[in-house]
């Protein structure tokens, strides 16, 4: 079997809340666990395979959330951001921000710049966070801006405006015990591999990664083909 090494892993970190109500604390709490559980699998993710990892921290939809939950999770990225610079540089990440900006404050705005600016060279992981991000939107956006080019649409051309040279998703993981998209990565997952974990994000470890990963490699993606032994077996007749 050929193993790849140049995966894009997708993961929906879900279950930060009911992570810290579980133990009787703040959601805030929680939110902040799963910060430390988003450094501990970034470090982990190319030695898995993976060279483009997105991670969805925060959906358009989100904004519906009580203002303080919304004010700190905004908090949080900008203190990521900031704290990743000058690891990510190290260790050949490469950082950007997907989503809208316009309803993004100042601040968030220039950690994020200065974040894609400094770490704009990495080479051994792509690390996308989506923020304020819908993926009905993006396809939207993507398909206004196609529109104004003479060019005729094709998948290819789709695909390069609304990722912007990022490879399909191969592996979609949500964990915290639920089973949907959630308007993530839409067109981008078309042919993903789906795997749902039971665990709560801000205890999801490398070690659950790699098992992820693992079965990903066995599964047998046919892209709407035929298995590759039936496929040799045809041509024999
Ligand atoms: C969903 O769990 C999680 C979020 C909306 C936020 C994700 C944010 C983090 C993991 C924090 C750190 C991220 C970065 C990039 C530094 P939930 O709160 O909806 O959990 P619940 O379903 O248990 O309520």
């Amino acid at each position: 079997m050929i193993q790849s090494n140049s995966l894009h892993a997708a993961i929906i970190m879900d279950g930060n809340g009911r992570w810290a109500e579980r133990q009787g604390m703040l959601r805030g709490v929680g939110h902040r666990a799963g910060a430390g559980a988003v450094d501990r699998v970034v470090k982990a993710a190319p030695a898995a395979g993976i060279s483009v990892l997105t991670l969805f921290a925060f959906s358009s939809d989100n904004w519906r959330r009580p203002m303080p939950e919304v004010t700190g999770l905004l908090r949080l990225f900008g203190r990521y951001l900031r704290e990743e610079r000058g690891r990510a540089v190290s260790n050949g990440v490469a950082v950007t921000v997907i989503g809208r900006r316009d309803r993004l404050p100042d601040w968030l705005c220039r950690d994020i710049d200065e974040t894609e600016a400094a770490t704009a060279g990495g080479q051994r992981l792509g690390l996308r966070l989506a923020v304020d991000y819908s993926g009905r939107d993006a396809i939207l956006g993507a398909a206004a801006r196609l529109a104004e080019r003479p060019e005729p649409t094709t998948r290819e051309r789709f695909a390069e405006m609304l990722s912007g040279g990022a490879p399909p998703v191969d592996l979609l993981i949500r964990t915290g015990g639920e089973r949907r998209l959630s308007d993530f990565l839409l067109w981008e997952c078309a042919y993903a591999e789906l795997f749902f974990s039971a665990t709560m994000w801000p205890d999801f470890t490398p070690a659950e990664l790699q098992r992820i990963v693992s079965e990903f490699r066995g599964r047998d993606r046919r892209y709407g083909g035929v298995p590759a032994s039936a496929a040799a077996l045809q041509l024999q007749r």
